[in-house]
This record gives C-alpha cells, structure tokens and sequence, in this order.
C-alpha cells in the first residue's frame, strides 16, 4: 500500500492489477544479459518486457545457471577454443530482478552450458562444458576475483569423427544425476557421454568410471534423467533400483533421441542400457537441415525444440512425446516455436508456461502449457531481444532461464 501512497488512484490501481508478475534472464551472443519482466494482468493477459539489460559476461554470453538460493546467475561466456580462454561471470539477482555484475573469472575457451554441484559441508561447485574448448572445467564457489578452476579436463581426439563438426571433443552441457553423486556430458565431437563421479570431500570430478559410447556420427548434445517416483513405496525404498532411473539424451547430428535404463553399480559407477532410439519427428525423419537441440522434461511428458526444420514457417517446432511407466517414450506432435532456431527451452515450475528462448529470430517466446494433458498451446507473450542472428552462426539469443 505505501508504494500506492504518492500516485493517482488509477495509477495505484493499474499497479495493483498487474496481479502476477515473473521475471526471466536472458543472454545474447552480441555481450548482454537481460532481465524481462513478465506481468499478467486481471483479464488474463500477458506481456513480456525488458526491463533492464546489462553488458557483461565476456563478447558471447551463452548460458545461465540461476542458483535460487543465493540468488545468483553464473553466464558462461563462449569466447575462446581449446588454446584461448573463455570466462564465467557470476551476477547478482535482486528480488526484483536487478542483475550486478560480482565477479569475472578466467575459464576454458568455448563455455556453452554449467551445472552447480555439493560437497560435503555445505560447499558447492560449478562444472562448465567448454565446447570449443574441447574441455569440462570445474570451481569451487562462490567466485571471487582470484577465482582458478579446481579441475580442467582437456580431451583430444586421436583420429577426427565422422562429421565435419567432429573436428575435435565438443563438451556440451554438463547435468546431474537425481542422487547429485555424478556428472554427466554429452561429447558432440566424441560421440560420448563422459561420467564423473563427484568425489564430495574435494568436490573434484573423478573420471575413472566408463563413458557412455554413442555410434559414430550420433554427436550427443543434451541429455537428462527422470526417477520414477513411488509414493507409496518411497519410505521402503532403501536403494535406487534399476528401473527406477532412466536417462534421455538427444543427438544434433544423427537427429535421435535415445532412451537408456540406469543402475547404480557397487563399484561406485553407473550403468546404461538402452531401450529405445528413435528420430522424434513425423514419419520418423527430420527435414534436410534441422537438428535437435534442447530436451526438457514435465510430467509424463518430454519436450524436444527442433531446429530449422520450418515446422510452422517461418517458425520452428518442439516435439511433444509422452512416456510410459516402462521408461520409453512415444512421439505426439509439433507445435511452434514461434520463433526460429530454438535453441533453449525452459519450464516454470507450475508447468504452465513454457519460454523457448528463439536463436535467430532473438526472441523469447512465452508458450502455454496445459500441465495436467502436458499439451503446448498457443503464444501468450513474445519479446524480440537484441539484433536476431544468421541461421548457423553464434549470433542471436542465446538462453533463458526463469527467476523461481
Ligand atoms: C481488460 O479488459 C477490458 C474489457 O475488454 C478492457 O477495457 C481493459 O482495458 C482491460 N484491462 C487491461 C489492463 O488490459
Ligand atoms: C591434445 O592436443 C594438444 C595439441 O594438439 C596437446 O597440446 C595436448 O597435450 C593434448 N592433450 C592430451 C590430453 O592428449
Ligand atoms: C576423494 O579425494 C580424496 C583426496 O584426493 C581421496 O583421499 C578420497 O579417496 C577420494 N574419495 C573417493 C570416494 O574417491
Ligand atoms: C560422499 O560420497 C560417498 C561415495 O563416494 C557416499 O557414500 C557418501 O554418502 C557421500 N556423502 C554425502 C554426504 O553425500
Ligand atoms: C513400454 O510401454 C509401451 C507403452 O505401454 C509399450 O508399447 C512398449 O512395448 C513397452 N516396452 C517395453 C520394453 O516393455
Ligand atoms: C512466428 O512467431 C512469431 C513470433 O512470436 C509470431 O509473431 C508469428 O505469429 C509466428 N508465426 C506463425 C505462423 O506461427
């Protein structure tokens, strides 16, 4: 009420009526990240806006990691390759969604995506997939201004991949297992998945368990896990059992999406068996051209953004799939993107609002969501950011990550 206090009574009651109001965060490759407020009003409309934006994150930001309980975004900046480096910024995030800049630190080249880990005691970690950089890094956190990495693993090839972009490894996210004891990520360049396991008194990565080996030309992108949960049985259940985790991943260059149960093994690894492999697109083929990018998980249901495939011209697609108890999934339909070259896809924890984060078109586009039929509806809010980017190039938005 005292905000209302010095303005017009109209003024104070558009104010009020602005019932619900969200931010997100957003990167884009020309060197900002902004904050966009997303403001529902009494009759139900949305509308997105910027409110503010900051230069920051080296010349290419190109990923955020919100962490919601210090309420700080960590951007890695895609600057660099495997012999010049990159860097990650931490930013801080006001509750009412003011960014300042904390802190740059020195990191490998290529920073495309980075996940926050524990330790024992409280401590916490960020891991970082380098993608030109041919590496996966890790710091202890919080960063401060004398911030190293605590690891760098640099990997080569011996021999270059079957696909041109096989030129050498390319790390492309980096995700948690649903026990937060091990670290995935998916190697485009080395048709892997590299597992490490967190040893949690160092916080180091230890690299000794087996990778996950892809067919040569797959190049694995992004990948996630998904645990049955057992209501009732959840207080019985001493250990995970192996039909209880499951991993998906998606390919960008053989265009599949696989489907893998997982075990815990007593030696201290995981185990993958792979139950299904399949192109999640109608009549099972993608246009000359599109690739997959971004697989995100709600309900039963997966979320795959397709790339350049013209779904709904000019704008893009995102898969729908819904899963079964067993594990498997089974394609639905497309619906748009709104927007072209969907490189990021993220849900709000309601389910009822996805925002896909549009490359090329540079847009951020607020899609909604019916949570309990998993199905996506129409556009209800729409932002163009920044100056769009040429389809192929590290041009345009980057990402988006919603405040909660
Ligand atoms: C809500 O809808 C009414 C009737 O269509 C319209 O007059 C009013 O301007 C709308 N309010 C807002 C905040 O959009
Ligand atoms: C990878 O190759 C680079 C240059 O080709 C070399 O400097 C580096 O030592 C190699 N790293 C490993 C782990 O073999
Ligand atoms: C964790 O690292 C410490 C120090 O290197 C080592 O002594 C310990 O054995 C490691 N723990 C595991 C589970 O590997
Ligand atoms: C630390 O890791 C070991 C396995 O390496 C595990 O047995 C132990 O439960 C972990 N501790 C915590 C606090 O998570
Ligand atoms: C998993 O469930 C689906 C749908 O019920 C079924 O079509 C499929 O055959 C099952 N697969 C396995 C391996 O049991
Ligand atoms: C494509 O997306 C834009 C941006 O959100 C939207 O304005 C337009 O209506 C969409 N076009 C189609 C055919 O869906």
């Amino acid at each position: 009420m005292f905000l209302c206090f010095n303005h017009s009574v109209l003024a104070c009651l558009a104010w009020l009526s602005l019932a619900t109001a969200t931010n997100l965060y957003a990167t884009h490759y020309s060197g900002t990240v902004s904050t966009l407020s997303l403001d529902r009003d009494n009759n139900g409309s949305y509308l997105l806006s910027l409110a503010s934006s900051l230069e920051t994150c080296g010349s290419m930001p190109s990923w955020l990691t919100f962490d919601s309980t210090s309420r700080i975004l960590y951007c890695s900046d895609e600057t660099g390759d495997a012999s010049i480096d990159g860097s990650v910024t931490s930013l801080a995030a006001g509750q009412d969604g003011t960014l300042t800049d904390i802190t740059t630190a020195t990191a490998p080249g290529g920073g495309v995506d980075s996940v926050i880990y524990n330790g024992d005691d409280g401590a916490r970690y960020l891991a970082i997939a380098h993608y030109t950089g041919s590496a996966v890094s890790t710091f202890r956190l919080p960063l401060d201004s004398n911030s190293e990495t605590l690891q760098v693993f640099h990997y080569n090839l011996s021999q270059p991949g079957q696909e041109p972009q096989q030129d050498a490894p390319h790390p492309h996210q980096v995700f948690l297992d649903p026990s937060g004891s091990f670290i995935l990520a998916p190697d485009l360049g080395a048709d892997l998945v590299r597992v490490y396991a967190i040893n949690n008194t160092t916080g180091e990565l230890d690299s000794h368990c087996s990778d996950l080996t892809f067919p040569a030309g797959s190049g694995p992108r992004h990948g996630l896990f998904w645990e049955n949960s057992h209501p009732i049985l959840t207080s019985q259940l001493k250990t995970r059992k192996q039909d209880d985790v499951f991993l998906y991943t998606v390919n960008e260059l053989d265009g599949h999406l696989k489907a893998f149960t997982v075990s815990y093994t007593p030696d201290g690894c995981l185990s993958f068996k792979e139950i299904q492999s399949f192109v999640p697109y109608p009549e099972g083929q993608l246009p000359e051209g599109a690739t997959l990018s971004e697989i995100r998980q709600a309900g039963d249901y997966l979320y795959v953004s397709i790339r350049t495939d013209h779904g709904f011209p000019p704008n893009d697609s995102i898969a729908t799939l819904d899963r079964s108890s067993n594990g498997t999934v089974a394609f639905r339909d497309l619906t748009s993107s709104y927007g072209t070259v969907p490189r990021t896809l993220v849900i709000n924890k309601a389910g009822d609002l996805v925002a896909v984060g549009d490359q090329a078109s540079s847009n951020v586009a607020i899609v909604a969501r019916d949570p309990a039929s998993g199905e996506l509806g129409e556009e209800v809010a729409s932002l163009k950011i920044g100056d769009p980017g040429q389809v192929g190039t590290a041009q345009g938005l980057s990402s988006v990550v919603w405040d909660e």
